[in-house]
């Protein structure tokens, strides 16, 4: 708007916008003035499909006065609101006027109650009622574009209500999690093992869940294991946590469980990446949401988040 404020445009608008009003009640009251006595049936000379004529009946009176009433009702609009060119209304309505007062409103209702939040405890807040529902709320502002609405995940995007956590499941490790982010580091090993030792390899991982396998490879495959696995996920291949290193032994799959996502994984490495939310979101809804996060697992369904 403010490119209008000098310019002859904002002149032209208002005036394009006042005749026009102008014109419709010109328009308005011609029509009412050619009122008939309402016996005589005057028709058009319009006739269609050989005996099909028109009326040329006066519009009703209800009819025109909705059409004033209209009218007004949009001169008093462009009195009260911006619109007519550079003329900003009476009540000084502005976009960004109304947008800084609804910040500053929830400013005022919502900064007690997360400081109260972020003074409390996480096992406190993972039992409070009010903080849940918060949570959830936040949780699907900000989260389910990759963990799901349910946030039961996705591939690469990992389930938050199994239990089965790459990085820990007590509640301040997920508040960590949630602050700073994480990063997946996988390397990328076909270079190092081959085809053959990948297909092996993989073997081997999907023998720790209780898959049937080939037997062989699999035995082969232990031995790359043992060599290049182990130092990060364990030698009974059970993770660790500290390096989000996932259980391998769970059948349970961040990447993909089929034998082909499997190999991937291994061939070409993988790097899930949970941004960091310290900045973005602030200390005190991080800590609103590493309750709900932490209290998932224990929830039967979802805590419903009501508009
Ligand atoms: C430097 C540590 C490290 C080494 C060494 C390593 N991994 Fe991993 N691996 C990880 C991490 C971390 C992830 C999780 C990646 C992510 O979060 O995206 C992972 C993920 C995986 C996955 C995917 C799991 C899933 O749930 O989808 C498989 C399979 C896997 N690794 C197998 C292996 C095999 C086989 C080897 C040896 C050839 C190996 N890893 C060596 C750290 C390692
Ligand atoms: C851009 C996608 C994305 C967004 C947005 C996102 N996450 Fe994540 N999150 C991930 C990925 C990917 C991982 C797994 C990282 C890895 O592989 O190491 C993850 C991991 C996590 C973990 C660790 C899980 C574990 O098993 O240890 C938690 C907790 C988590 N996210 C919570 C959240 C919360 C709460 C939000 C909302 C504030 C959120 N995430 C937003 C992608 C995302």
């Amino acid at each position: 708007m403010t490119e209008f404020v000098n310019s002859g445009w904002a002149w032209f608008i208002a005036l394009t916008t006042l005749v026009s009003l102008v014109g419709l009640i010109l328009l308005a009251s011609r029509v009412a003035r050619r009122r008939h006595p309402s016996s005589t049936t005057e028709t058009s000379d319009h006739v269609w499909d050989e005996d099909l004529a028109e009326y040329n009946n006066p519009l009703p009176r209800w009819w025109l006065n909705l059409f004033y009433v209209t009218i007004g009702w949009g001169l008093a609009y462009l009195l009260a609101y911006p619109g007519l060119g550079a003329y900003r209304g009476f009540l000084n309505w502005s976009q960004q006027g109304q947008f800084e007062s609804e910040m500053a409103d929830a400013k005022l209702h919502y900064d007690p109650l997360f400081e109260k939040f972020a003074a409390t405890d996480l096992q406190s807040l993972m039992t409070n009622p009010q903080a849940l529902k918060v949570g959830a709320r936040l949780f699907a502002s900000y989260c389910v574009a990759c963990h799901g609405s349910d946030a039961r995940g996705a591939r690469h995007f990992p389930n938050l209500r199994d239990d089965d956590w790459l990085y820990g499941g007590a509640p301040a490790t997920i508040e960590t999690s949630i602050l700073h982010g994480r990063q997946g580091a996988m390397p990328a090993w076909d270079k190092i093992i081959g085809e053959d030792g990948v297909r092996n390899v993989t073997a081997f991982v999907e023998g720790l869940s209780g898959r049937k396998t080939d037997s062989s490879a699999a035995t082969k495959g232990a031995t790359v294991f043992r060599t290049y696995c182990a130092a990060c996920h364990g030698s009974e291949g059970k993770g660790n946590q500290a390096l989000g290193a996932p259980n391998l032994t769970d059948d349970i799959w961040l990447h993909g469980g089929t034998t082909e996502r499997i190999a991937e994984s291994i061939r070409l490495g993988r790097n899930g990446m949970m941004p960091a939310h310290a900045e973005s979101l602030g200390v005190a809804k991080v800590h609103v949401l590493a309750a709900y996060v932490a209290s998932l697992p224990n929830l039967a369904a979802p805590t419903q988040v009501e508009d």
